[in-house]
């Protein structure tokens, strides 16, 4: 298990690349379980997530090549398996999204349940619900999900919940409707650029959706989906990661390549922090950005929303920038109202946060210091990476395991636009927190 050292209060200049997005590439990679043809992606990140869906998607027939500059090419090669199995899904929460294109193709399904999880509650009814409105045998046994349906029917599915809509629910609805018989209208849809990836993707690889990025997407079911070639969006978590290292260093960084339209929320909210943001586009509606941080950050009030919202995904790395500002702040995570562990740790190297319910008050300090501390999940570990960029003295970032998840080399970014972040094997620590240890029954985020 590895940890980052880090020697901060250095400021952060030049240039970095953003890669594709992990919570794209996800569910367009189980998509090919709904497919007849291979399917060629490039800018798939090299992330633990992605290899562990490709761990998964082997056990389920399907045959993958990886190559080192992100392109990947899928294909089913028997359609006979159809368990995912506990040991690989409890790896990683999205290996659900393998539930919709395996039962639409095979007409049955056995899902282990993903378990717990360290950013709050994280229920599937909404994905169940979806998969039984459109003619699935819907049981839970075992820990298992076990669906079967000869052929589903297209239906109309309202997929709203307490906390909106569901980004993967959304994701596994319109991957098993593009093969049923029939008009399937999913009302409350998720709009994330996520979702709609996946379902630029579907299209190529022949299925009939309308509505991407609203809230009703209609889906002609048709019989059979062939091969396809996609390139995976740029990751906006990403990018809003390297945007707020650049404003919590003092520092002007230049990221490409990136959707100006998939960060409008986050470019609101740094802007109101005083931070300066310049964009520049390019082709493909792929654009440049240059982020420039203001002397002192102002304080401000913000809410984690679905998109076109600020993204819950980026909710922590703002804290921790806001722990900088001059001023009281205040963070309120509307998605995954418990999503604060990250709260505690970032006090460690200083920060002044009280949490009430879904709501954060930070009172920002002039300074942190640097102090040992221990990621719980993947955005809480950008957090603390970011406040340890800024902090001064050294910060050890343990169990950057959760890291390695989502960002691709985000040590070698960050130390090619000047910073300092070792990476090294840690030693066990002798009594975690409890919330640390992913237990056996618990899934990790992602
Ligand atoms: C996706 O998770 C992302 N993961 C998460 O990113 C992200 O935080 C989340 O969407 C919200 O944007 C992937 O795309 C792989 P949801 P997902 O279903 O789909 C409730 C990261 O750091 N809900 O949209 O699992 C749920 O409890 C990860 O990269 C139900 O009530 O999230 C939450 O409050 C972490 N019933 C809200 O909806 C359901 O059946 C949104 O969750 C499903 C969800």
């Amino acid at each position: 298990m590895d940890k980052f050292t880090i020697d901060g209060n250095r400021r952060l200049t030049g240039q970095v690349g953003i890669s594709g997005s992990k919570n794209a590439a996800l569910p367009i990679m189980a998509a090919v379980l709904a497919s007849d043809g291979p399917l060629h992606l490039s800018g798939v990140p090299d992330l633990v997530d992605v290899h562990s869906l490709l761990s998964l998607l082997e056990t389920l027939g399907v045959d993958s090549q990886y190559g080192d500059d992100g392109q990947l090419r899928l294909l089913v090669q028997t359609r006979q398996p159809h368990v995912a199995h506990y040991d690989l899904v409890r790896r990683m929460r999205a290996s659900i999204c393998v539930l919709g294109p395996l039962l639409a193709r095979r007409g049955r399904a056995r899902v282990s349940l993903p378990g717990g999880c360290n950013i709050g509650h994280r229920p599937i009814d909404l994905h169940l619900k979806g998969l039984a409105a459109l003619g699935a045998d819907i049981r839970v046994e075992q820990g298992y999900v076990i669906a079967t349906a000869e052929r589903l029917c297209g239906a109309s599915i309202f997929l709203g919940g307490p906390c909106g809509s569901t980004v993967t629910g959304t994701c596994n609805l319109m991957s098993a409707a593009t093969l049923a018989e029939g008009r399937t209208v999913i009302e409350a849809a998720a709009c994330e650029p996520e979702v709609v990836d996946l379902g630029e993707c579907l299209r190529k690889m022949g299925a009939h959706i309308d509505g991407l990025g609203t809230p009703r997407i209609e889906i002609e079911g048709v019989s059979q989906l062939g091969g396809a070639t996609h390139r995976v969006i740029p990751d906006r978590i990403e990018a809003a990661t390297l945007m707020i290292a650049a404003a919590i260093t003092g520092g002007h960084v230049e990221i490409a390549p990136i959707r100006p339209d998939h960060l409008v929320a986050v470019r609101e909210v740094l802007e109101q922090t005083g931070v300066r943001i310049e964009t520049s586009t390019g082709c493909d509606s792929l654009a440049s950005l240059v982020t420039t941080a203001p002397p002192v950050l102002a304080p401000t009030t913000l809410t984690a929303l679905p998109y076109p919202g600020i993204p819950t995904d980026v909710q922590a790395q703002l804290m921790a920038l806001l722990s900088r500002a001059d001023g009281i702040s205040v963070i309120t995570d509307k998605v995954f109202p418990d999503r604060f562990l990250h709260a505690a740790e970032l006090g460690r190297l200083g920060a002044r946060i009280v949490r009430e319910g879904p709501t954060a008050v930070i009172h920002g300090v002039p300074r942190l210091s640097g102090a040992n501390v221990m990621a719980s999940d993947l955005r809480a570990s950008a957090a603390l990476v970011l406040a340890g960029l800024a902090a001064e003295g050294t910060t050890t970032v343990r169990r950057i395991y959760h890291l390695d998840r989502g960002y691709e080399r985000l040590d070698t970014k960050l130390n090619q636009l000047g910073g300092q972040v070792i990476r090294s094997e840690d030693k066990p620590v002798a009594t975690p927190p409890h919330w640390a240890t992913p237990a056996s029954h618990l899934a990790i985020d992602g």
